[in-house]
């Protein structure tokens, strides 16, 4: 197991801008300088900002504002923040974590959310993936050479929606910001991946009774304009990436788009803004079938999860001295 420390953040410390630098939109002094958008910003007018986005955001949900929000939360700066905005904008909502078992980094994500709905009386369920799947992510690790993020990937997904459900939610909202989504284009495109492509849209409706809708709020919202709100609304969240994601490919693909971001402000937003534009909803009209192992919507008789735990309790192989 990787040992790292772990580290707490309240985001951005907000720049001493000069004196005569105005806030562009109520003229008073800004503290928030956003060079992407050509604007200053004092703190109320930052914070105005970024729910503007997500309610615009919100207008490509055909979701009413009075249905109740699963929030998929795991201690980091994004869902944290996204937490704290879909409350600010009279959301009804509950935190839902699933514990990963990861030695240091799950400890930490549990105290961050703890803190952050503590502070703010919100409720919130954690499961740990050893209950509702029967092994932690280390212990899949030692037992499969697949990449991890992967099956972890696979994993968060199909548990976060079985459990919005479970806990009587329709709607599961998801801390995914514009960086990610950014990444993620770039690398299906990059590896001709057509049919994911399709479903990178901010608005997923359920495909099946058994699945919740998925919303991604913070999509319109960068990396560093998330850090600044966790700033400007004293949120405390765990700032250590997780010890067994090192080397993900999808790292690669952010750091290429940060990389191009620098050279060229604004190519992030407008490569990923222009592929939503004018972009469908994607459609519900999978023909699943039903696991048979464990009913759940599948495209073949064995839905992944299933085929994944009977790979991982296989009986292991003894080593030969
Ligand atoms: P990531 O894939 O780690 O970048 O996370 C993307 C989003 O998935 C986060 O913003 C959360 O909304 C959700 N998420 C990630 N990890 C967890 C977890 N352990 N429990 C609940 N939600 C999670
Ligand atoms: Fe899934 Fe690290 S969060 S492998
Ligand atoms: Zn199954």
């Amino acid at each position: 197991m990787l040992h790292q420390e772990m580290k707490y953040t309240m985001g951005k410390t907000l720049s001493q801008l000069p004196e005569e630098t105005k806030c562009t939109r109520c003229r008073s002094q800004a503290t928030i300088r956003m060079t992407n958008h050509h604007a200053n910003f004092c703190p109320p007018c930052f914070t105005h900002f970024v729910h503007s986005a997500v309610e615009r955001a919100w207008k490509k949900f055909p979701i009413s504002r009075d249905e109740p929000l699963m929030v998929a939360v795991s201690g980091g700066k994004d869902s944290l923040a996204l937490w704290d905005i879909l409350n600010q904008l009279g959301h009804k909502t509950k935190g839902l974590h699933i514990n990963l078992g990861i030695e240091g980094f799950s400890n930490a994500s549990v105290q961050a959310i703890e803190r952050f709905a503590a502070e703010r009386r919100l409720p919130w369920a954690q499961y740990s993936l050893e209950e509702v799947f029967g092994h932690t992510i280390p212990e899949i690790q030692s037992r499969t050479r697949r990449k991890i993020c992967g099956v972890c990937g696979l994993l968060k997904r199909r548990f976060l929606n079985r459990l919005t459900l479970m806990e009587g939610f329709q709607v599961l909202s998801v801390g995914h910001n514009l960086d990610d989504e950014a990444g993620r284009l770039l690398g299906n495109m990059v590896r001709h991946r057509e049919q994911y492509m399709e479903n990178l849209y901010p608005y997923l409706p359920s495909p099946h009774p058994r699945m919740p809708a998925r919303v991604k709020p913070l999509y319109r919202l960068d990396a560093y304009e998330i850090t600044t709100y966790c700033g400007v609304r004293h949120i405390s969240f765990l700032d250590s990436k997780c010890p067994m994601s090192r080397g993900a490919t999808s790292h690669s693909f952010k750091e290429a788009l940060r990389f191009l971001e620098e050279k060229m402000p604004g190519t992030k937003r407008h490569f990923l803004f222009k592929h939503l534009r004018g972009k469908k909803v994607p459609g519900n009209g999978q023909d699943f079938g039903i696991c048979r192992e464990c009913s759940e919507p599948t495209f073949g008789d064995h839905c992944s999860v299933c085929a994944l735990r009977a790979h991982v309790n296989q009986p292991r192989k003894k080593v030969a001295h």
